[in-house]
């Protein structure tokens, strides 16, 4: 995983313009010099429409700088569930007696697998993203996207109750087997090996999360009320995990609106302006020109 690489996180509420807001500053950052992968997160795939290109999981170049893909979160779903089953498996033997896919046909509809391959996707975003200066995240609608991010704080949680009861069940058994290799001690729980390992993978994308110079989220919101109080309640939801909203774009604005009660409730926040625009900003050229007519755009 770079541990350079830039998070940049677009979300919002339906409909407020964040996967146009992602592809402007794509093109922006790709303008400027930075190397930039967009990744649409969101099953409805709003990129292919804008960029008027077909994307998938492989990366499409639209530029020098700049490339794009579409995360199948299905196929994630998929993955992940099948790499449940193999560890299921390989830790408990004694199970293979019964059938377990058709449990996993049931666990593929059940609540909270989705943000689960949603990670797996991200974690492999990360990886394949060797080099990049920016990762900028078109993301899925508000529920999951909290459920996204706040994923890895509520798993250390659960994990950290797990392993203390791991270790309570194994000083009880006194089943810890120590073999010898050198001078090293290797313990050989694998269900607490597991546990330690996903600990501290979940750990790290934590404190990546939390990192305010490697992770910018952007909320968009449109004039309207409804998108205001949507985006409190993920500002709220956020600071409740140590997370904190970079900047706002203020989507699909007009003059008229007055700007002074969002300076004032997002203090900590920067703010972005991007004027309605009377054509559908779809296709390069449009979107370059819109930016091109920016009076500024914010640092990221
Ligand atoms: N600044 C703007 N001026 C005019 N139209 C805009 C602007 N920003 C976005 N739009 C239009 O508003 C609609 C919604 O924008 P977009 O798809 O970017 O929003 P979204 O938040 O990604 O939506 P969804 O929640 O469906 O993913 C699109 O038709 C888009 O072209
Ligand atoms: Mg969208």
């Amino acid at each position: 995983m770079d541990k350079a690489t830039k998070n940049i996180f677009f979300l919002g509420k339906g409909g407020v313009g964040k996967s146009t807001s992602s592809a402007l500053t794509a093109l922006h950052l790709a303008e400027t010099g930075k190397t930039v992968q967009l990744v649409s997160l969101d099953p409805a795939h709003n990129q292919s429409d804008i960029f008027e290109k077909k994307f998938a999981e492989k990366a499409v170049k639209i530029n020098t700088n700049l490339t794009v893909k579409e995360v199948d979160i299905d196929y994630w779903v998929k993955k992940y569930l099948s790499d449940i089953q193999f560890q299921v498996k390989r830790s408990y033997s004694y199970l293979t007696a019964f059938n377990l896919e058709n449990y996993l046909d049931i666990i593929k509809y059940s609540p909270g697998i989705e943000e689960y391959a949603l990670l797996m996707a991200y974690k492999n975003i990360r990886k394949k993203a060797k080099g990049v200066d920016y990762i900028i995240f078109d993301m899925p609608p508000t529920a999951l996207t909290l459920k996204f991010l706040t994923l890895p704080h509520l798993s250390l949680i659960w994990l950290d109750n797990l392993l203390d009861l791991r270790n309570k069940i194994i000083e009880k058994r006194q089943i810890i087997t120590k073999v010898k290799l050198g001078k090293k001690e290797i313990e050989t729980d694998k269900i607490r090996n597991k546990l330690h390992e996903q600990i501290k993978d979940y750990r790290e994308v934590k404190t990546i999360f939390e990192d305010k110079e490697k992770t910018f989220l952007n909320l968009v919101m449109n004039t309207d009320k409804l998108s205001f109080s949507e985006s409190e309640l993920i500002v709220d939801n956020l600071n409740k995990f140590n997370i904190s909203i970079k900047n706002i774009f203020l989507n699909k604005y007009h003059d008229d609106f007055d700007i002074s009660e969002i300076r004032n409730k997002y203090k900590q926040s920067g703010i972005q302006v991007l004027p309605a625009s009377n054509k559908p900003l779809l296709g390069v050229a449009v979107l370059n020109d819109y930016l091109r007519a920016l009076p500024a755009f914010i640092e990221m």
